[in-house]
């Protein structure tokens, strides 16, 4: 989308980031996976950004780059203004409160030992100049903002003692309690049935209105990133494919991958009833080019003079892109 990126809440520009797999005295050479590849991203403040893709994509590798519990090895990732790589010791931990984000499992997020009350106050202990009683007056009101009602309940419960829905309303609760400025919300209902999502999801809406933080939502379902997000970014191997207003590309996909994403969907509303695109293989092609566009060999469309390229994004209508030589 075109925006002006020193008022974006968060940037990518492109940032590659490699995993070595394999051990170097088990195997002659290492195999080097992209886990993202030159990646260009612009958050606005104040939206909720979908990031969507199959397992492997790269998704939580760009969330673990947003909150700096890692680097890129080339590009650059700025968030609120300032360049993540540039920040380090107390400077970086100050800056990280105003970045909070919640895991896919709340089991391995939350601390089985701790109480709610040791959970959700615990972040405001950086906060010395806040008293005892303010503390606590802010963890009831978290806990009911995040639909833990009546809060005073919750308090000394541990995890253990909570359904898998108050377990991530808790981690939302953690998340929320020192009023971040984004919120990184990484498969945060992947672990729960689909009624429990869906209370989750119109939770998150609720938390974004209220509070206008600019949210992550991350997802392999791209049907969940309709509901929530005003943009959607299509992630495969590490590539953005395409990217725009949720309503675009959802309605409008250009992407053959966006397109078998759609077509795996249950089919929903009278637009999508009749609707199929068949672009996904079913068997991968083995004629892979070296450097050509990563959906290659799942591709139906595609056809070897033309893919064996790497495409770039380019424009597929108002604030819409994608990356695709046949669109
Ligand atoms: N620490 C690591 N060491 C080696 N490879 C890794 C590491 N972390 C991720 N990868 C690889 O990088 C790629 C992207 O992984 P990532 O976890 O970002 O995917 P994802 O989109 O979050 O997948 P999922 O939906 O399953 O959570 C995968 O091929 C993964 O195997
Ligand atoms: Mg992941």
């Amino acid at each position: 989308m075109e925006t002006d990126s020193r008022k974006d809440a968060i940037v990518l520009a492109g940032v590659t980031r490699l995993y070595r797999s394999g051990s170097r005295l088990l195997t002659a050479r290492q195999k080097t996976i992209r886990a993202l590849d030159e990646v260009d991203l612009n958050i606005p403040p104040g939206c909720i950004f979908g990031l969507v893709g199959e397992s492997g994509s790269g998704k939580t590798t760009a969330a673990r780059l947003m909150v700096r519990l890692e680097k890129p090895d080339s590009g650059t990732v700025s968030v609120l203004g300032r360049d993540m790589a540039g920040l380090h010791g107390k400077h970086l931990r100050r800056f990280r409160r105003k970045i909070q984000m919640i895991f896919q499992d709340p089991y391995q997020s939350l601390n089985p030992y701790q109480s709610v009350i040791s959970i959700v106050s615990e972040p405001l202990s950086l906060r010395r100049q806040m008293t005892k009683d303010q503390r606590l007056d802010k963890v009831l009101e978290t806990l009911a903002l995040v639909g833990l009602d009546p809060p005073s309940t919750y308090l000394h419960r541990y995890p253990h003692q909570l359904s898998g829905g108050q377990r991530q309303r808790v981690a939302i609760a953690r998340a929320m309690v020192l009023d971040p400025q984004v919120l990184i919300a990484d498969e945060p209902t992947s672990m729960l049935d689909a009624s429990i999502a869906v209370q989750i999801y119109r939770l998150m809406l609720k938390i974004q209105h209220r509070s206008k933080v600019t949210m992550v939502f991350i997802t392999h379902n791209l049907a969940a990133a309709n509901y929530l997000c005003d943009h959607i970014a299509v992630i495969y191997r590490g590539r953005i494919l395409e990217i725009g207003p949720s309503g675009s590309v959802i309605n409008s996909p250009c992407h053959p991958y966006t397109q078998a994403l759609l077509d795996a969907l249950p089919r929903f509303g009278h637009i999508w009833k009749e609707r199929r695109f068949d672009t996904m293989l079913d068997e991968p092609r083995s004629d892979i080019p070296q450097n050509g566009c990563v959906f290659y060999s799942r591709c139906s469309k595609a056809e070897y003079s033309t893919c064996r390229r790497q495409p770039v994004l380019k424009s597929a209508g108002r604030d819409h892109k994608a990356a695709c030589f046949l669109i």
